[in-house]
């Protein structure tokens, strides 16, 4: 906390050099707004302001408005557009929820705006910013009232500038000084100014989030092998195993397998929960799945003891649980084995042979099992069918025998 007060309050510190004027607020350390106000808007209050937002690109979006509060303010927010650039999408804020595109928006995108290894940069020139639909700005003030926003996260990669947002993690208003801001002759300010040290964060002790897990990380690899193991093999395994074998003892072998793959999942969850804590990567749909399926498994094993309880006393006959156990079971070992190509993913793991060898191990162990169940089930019609023919004909040997 204290550290980020002595950051804030650094952060405010006007600059203007000779390679421009402008004035910049860092509300993060890895967040940076700057401001030049050319000379001539400065005396008319009429004309083009510049306007430059820098990141890490460990934001999803980062935004700066015109304004005290959302409602009234002109926006703009940016995000990673997935091929090196930046889409700047210019909103209206119109209440507590996401601001509107503003289609009437007079703004240009200027050189020097790019992604470029950690750090986000966009250059912007707005025409309209001493007077939007709806409200205006006086730059002939010594300052004025901003807000901004960011969501952390995973790069938005979209160049669809309407895009929907998330809502933001950050926000905050601040006063933005004009006095070191004015000046120049209304060409991009921004273009040789010294960037602005977004990667204060890494200086101060605060590692960036990463921007997708490095899929060399020893963490990585071992929680994605664990998982797997416990997906691909295990589960498939066991659930193979109580299909195929006739002995029906062998329940115990498939719930043994089963709670052991349960144990080596809950392992893998354990790192993987680590992970994307340290990454904030939460919001990520491959953790939430995982998630998701270690807690319904949980329930799985339980219903497992209780349909065979069931089964045992209930002339072995399959109960509506044992129903619920077969078909939870082989969902969630598909929906597994998709969601470990998700892990892949998120990780932006883009080597061939490590996507080609999950991808075949999960086909190969998928199809065994489709092979298993129907071959088991077969079994069971079979051997019921027998058992109803030998029945009726008990049936019919007794009424001769009548
Ligand atoms: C993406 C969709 C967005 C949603 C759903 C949203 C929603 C909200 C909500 C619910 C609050 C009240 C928070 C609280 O009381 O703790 C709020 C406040 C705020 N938001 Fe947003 N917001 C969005 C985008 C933005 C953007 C792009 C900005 C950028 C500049 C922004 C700036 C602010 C600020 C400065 C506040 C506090 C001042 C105020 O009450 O207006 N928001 N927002
Ligand atoms: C997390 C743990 C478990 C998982 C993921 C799991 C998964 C499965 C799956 C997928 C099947 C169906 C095989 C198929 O036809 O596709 C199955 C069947 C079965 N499971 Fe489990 N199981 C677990 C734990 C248990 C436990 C603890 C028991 C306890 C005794 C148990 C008892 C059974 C029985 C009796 C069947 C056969 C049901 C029938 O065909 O009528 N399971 N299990
Ligand atoms: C990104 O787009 C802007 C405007 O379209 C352009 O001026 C800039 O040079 C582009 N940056 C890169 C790295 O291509």
């Amino acid at each position: 906390m204290k550290f980020k007060t002595t950051v804030s309050l650094l952060a405010v510190v006007a600059q203007a050099s000779t390679q421009g004027y402008y004035s910049q607020y860092c509300p993060e350390p890895d967040i940076c707004y700057r401001l030049n106000i050319p000379t001539t808007t400065a005396k008319t209050g009429k004309g083009d302001i510049f306007i430059q937002i820098n990141s890490l690109v460990a934001y999803t979006w980062v935004a700066v408005g015109l304004g005290h509060q959302m409602a009234g303010s002109k926006i703009y927010v940016i995000y990673a557009d997935g091929t090196g650039n930046v889409t700047v999408s210019p909103r209206l804020g119109q209440g507590h929820y996401e601001p509107m595109y503003d289609s009437k928006a007079d703004f240009e995108v200027l050189p020097g705006t790019e992604v470029d290894g950690y750090r986000m940069t966009a250059n912007i020139r707005c025409s309209d910013c001493t007077q939007w639909i709806g409200g205006g700005m006086d730059f002939r003030k010594d300052s004025g009232t901003w807000i901004y926003a960011a969501l952390p996260g995973l790069p938005l990669n979209s160049d669809n500038s309407h895009d929907d947002l998330q809502m933001h993690r950050q926000y905050g208003v601040f006063d933005f000084p004009y006095l070191p801001a004015k000046g120049g002759d209304g060409t991009n300010p921004f273009l040789l100014a010294p960037a602005a040290d977004v990667t204060l964060g890494i200086q101060g002790g605060i590692p960036p989030p990463p921007l997708h897990w490095n899929p060399d990380d020893p963490f990585a690899i071992a929680h994605g092998t664990v998982a797997s193991l416990a997906i691909l093999v295990l589960f498939p395994l066991g659930a193979i195993l109580i299909r195929v074998t006739a002995n029906r003892r062998l329940v115990w072998v498939h719930a043994g397998i089963q709670i052991a793959a349960y144990i080596v999942l809950f392992g893998a969850m354990a790192m993987g929960i680590r992970m994307a804590t340290s990454g904030q990567l939460f919001h990520d749909k491959h953790p939430m799945i995982g998630i998701v399926i270690v807690i319904v498994l949980f329930f799985q094993a339980c219903d497992g003891l209780l349909h065979h309880a069931q089964w045992l006393q209930n002339k072995k006959r399959r109960t509506i649980l044992a129903y619920v156990h077969i078909w939870t079971g082989r969902l969630c070992i598909v929906v597994g084995m998709v969601n470990g190509g998700f892990g892949l993913q998120l990780a932006g793991v883009t080597d061939p042979g490590k996507i080609a060898g999950y991808s075949v191990v999960a086909v190969v162990s998928f199809l065994s099992l489709v092979a298993a169940i129907v071959y088991g089930e077969r079994k069971r019609h079979i051997a019921q069918k027998t058992e109803r023919e030998a029945k009726e004909q008990r049936l019919q040997t007794s009424r001769f025998e009548r």
